[in-house]
């Protein structure tokens, strides 16, 4: 698949809460097709200290006005940075980059679990699946209620369940504690994204009980594009670079 060095100009950067910014990038020209569960590698802007690219999966793409939206936690210097970026700034994009989920087909009964910034590419995910709402379960964990961003617009693409460390939205716990969890085999289909504790948990689940799914690791990147190996994740088939072989794998392959 084709992929570019593109600049994109900064036209909204929105707080979402105290540490997680949407920003909307548009392109000078049309949209390279991007997949749910690609990611591009952004260049970060006026400074030196962080010099490496930083991952970020797509979370809405709008052919219509050539632009994209990231999610941004701010975890570190470079996410701080990019959190502080205003409308008009531009900014440098690999795109598209990795091998996105398998599509959910008509008639499939689907989970997705996330936390932290694993929503970002599930909810491009639940939006591009074109199931019914209630064919498709996002099952959010987060420490409270502060940190679940606003999914209220995605309402009509999917049904919401929620988990809260300490209770103040959903379920009171992690995301193993919801009564969904108890009923994994009324899904064909579960992906993850977040902490690798949730997504290995989720893994467990679907193993058990036989069900496909598919987890979108965040292993540590430079290059984005398979050339400097410092993402490889051991899988059955050896040692794979997760920026190009992933971030998507089937569970199947994982040697987890
Ligand atoms: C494929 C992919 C998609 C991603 N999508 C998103 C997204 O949509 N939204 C988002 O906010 N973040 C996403 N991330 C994570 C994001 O890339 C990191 O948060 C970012 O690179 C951190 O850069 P920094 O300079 O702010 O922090 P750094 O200063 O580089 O790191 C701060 C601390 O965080 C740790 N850290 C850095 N990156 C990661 C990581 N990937 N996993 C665990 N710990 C890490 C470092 O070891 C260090 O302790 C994604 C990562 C990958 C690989
Ligand atoms: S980030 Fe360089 S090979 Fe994956």
């Amino acid at each position: 698949m084709q992929k570019v060095v593109a600049d994109f100009t900064v036209t909204a950067n929105i707080a979402l809460n105290s540490g997680c910014h949407a920003l909307v990038l548009q392109s000078s020209g049309e949209l390279l097709p991007i997949l749910p569960g690609q990611f591009v590698n952004v260049e970060i802007p006026g400074n030196k200290e962080v010099f490496l690219r930083r991952p970020f999966s797509v979370y809405e793409v709008d052919d219509a006005s050539c632009s994209l939206t990231l999610l941004v936690k701010i975890l570190g210097r470079g996410s701080a940075t990019l959190a502080r970026v205003a409308a008009g700034e531009k900014l440098s994009l690999v795109y598209p980059l990795g091998k996105g989920f398998t599509m959910p087909a008509p008639g499939d009964r689907v989970l997705a679990v996330g936390g932290g910034s694993g929503v970002a590419p599930l909810l491009f995910l639940a939006r591009r699946a074109a199931l019914p709402p209630d064919s498709i379960h996002l099952l959010l964990g987060a420490k409270t209620e502060a940190d679940h961003i606003d999914v209220q617009k995605y309402t009509d693409c999917a049904t919401f369940y929620f988990t809260t460390e300490d209770g103040s939205q959903g379920v009171k716990g992690m995301v193993t504690d919801h009564l969904l969890f108890g009923k994994l085999s009324r899904y064909n289909k579960i992906y993850a994204c977040g902490p690798l504790a949730m997504m290995k948990a989720a893994a467990a689940g679907a193993v058990e009980k036989g069900i496909f799914c598919e987890v979108s690791l965040e292993n540590l990147m430079a290059c984005g594009f398979g050339v400097c190996l410092c993402c490889v994740e051991p899988t059955v088939k050896g040692n794979l670079c997760v920026c190009s072989e992933g971030p998507v794998f089937n569970i199947n392959d994982l040697t987890w």
